[in-house]
């Protein structure tokens, strides 16, 4: 495993609050589904392991990669393309954009192509389900007083650590920083500051986006925060 798919897996794979709801989903409108933003395939593996033909969006070969190895035998393909622009040649009943990616973009026009390009492939009444972090509690930890343990994996030897240690807040966007602590075999450690830039959104600012790609809204649906991960409200927009 390469460490990009090490740390992808460690801060993401655990998550699974809202499973119950993508595999509820897809069982209401059938296959195949387009995950987009599948990174190492928490949501792909598990609605290929109900029976679901998925094709798995990124950008990111390497989580890619990882995917496809853990697909082996699932009605799995990958794809490495830009959510923003992307052309499969096929439709698809569901369409799942999970665990705030779409906040991931970089703004509304980003969005607004991504919305456009899964609306061409979409079947005639398919959906199109996108989880959103409309609010996030600001904080910030003194690095050296953490309160809460790490998420932490070995692999190989090395041991992977990473602490959530702010979430600062700008005009229009989250900086969610995490301390990554990495500690080889012979004790070598290496300590490096992790910033993923969240756009703020909330959840009828999407809708308004929809609507004008096309879409018309069909409800949302709300997943629970956890210990470790915000809460999410699930916008869904039919074809
Ligand atoms: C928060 S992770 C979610 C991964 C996975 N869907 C899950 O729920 O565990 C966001 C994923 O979106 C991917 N991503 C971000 N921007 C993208 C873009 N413009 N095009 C395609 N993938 C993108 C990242 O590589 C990453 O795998």
């Amino acid at each position: 495993m390469t460490p990009t798919v090490i740390w992808h897996d460690l801060e993401c794979g655990a998550y699974s609050e809202d499973l119950t709801l993508w595999r509820r989903l897809a069982a209401e409108c059938g296959g195949p589904v387009l995950d987009v933003g599948a990174g190492t395939g928490r949501v792909a593996l598990q609605l290929a392991r109900d029976g679901w033909a998925v094709v798995a969006l990124d950008h990111d070969i390497e989580l890619l990669n990882a995917l496809a190895c853990r697909a082996q035998g699932l009605k799995v393909q990958t794809v490495c393309a830009d959510a923003r622009e992307f052309e499969l040649g096929r439709a698809f009943a569901l369409c799942v954009v999970p665990m705030q990616t779409i906040q991931l973009l970089g703004g509304s026009e980003a969005r607004m192509r991504l919305l456009r390009c899964v609306r061409r492939h979409l079947s005639d009444g398919g959906v199109l389900a996108i989880a959103v972090a409309p609010e996030l509690e600001l904080y910030e930890t003194d690095a050296e007083v953490l309160q809460v343990l790490p998420d932490m994996t070995e692999v190989d030897g090395v041991l992977y650590s990473s602490q959530p240690v702010a979430i600062r807040g700008r005009q229009e966007s989250y900086a969610l920083v995490r301390r990554r602590e990495r500690v080889d075999a012979h004790g070598r450690r290496r300590i490096a500051e992790n910033v993923v830039r969240l756009d703020r959104l909330a959840p009828e600012e999407l809708e308004r986006e929809g609507a004008g790609a096309g879409f018309v809204p069909s409800g949302r649906e709300e997943v629970a925060e956890t210990a470790e991960y915000a809460g999410s409200v699930v916008v869904m927009l039919s074809g």
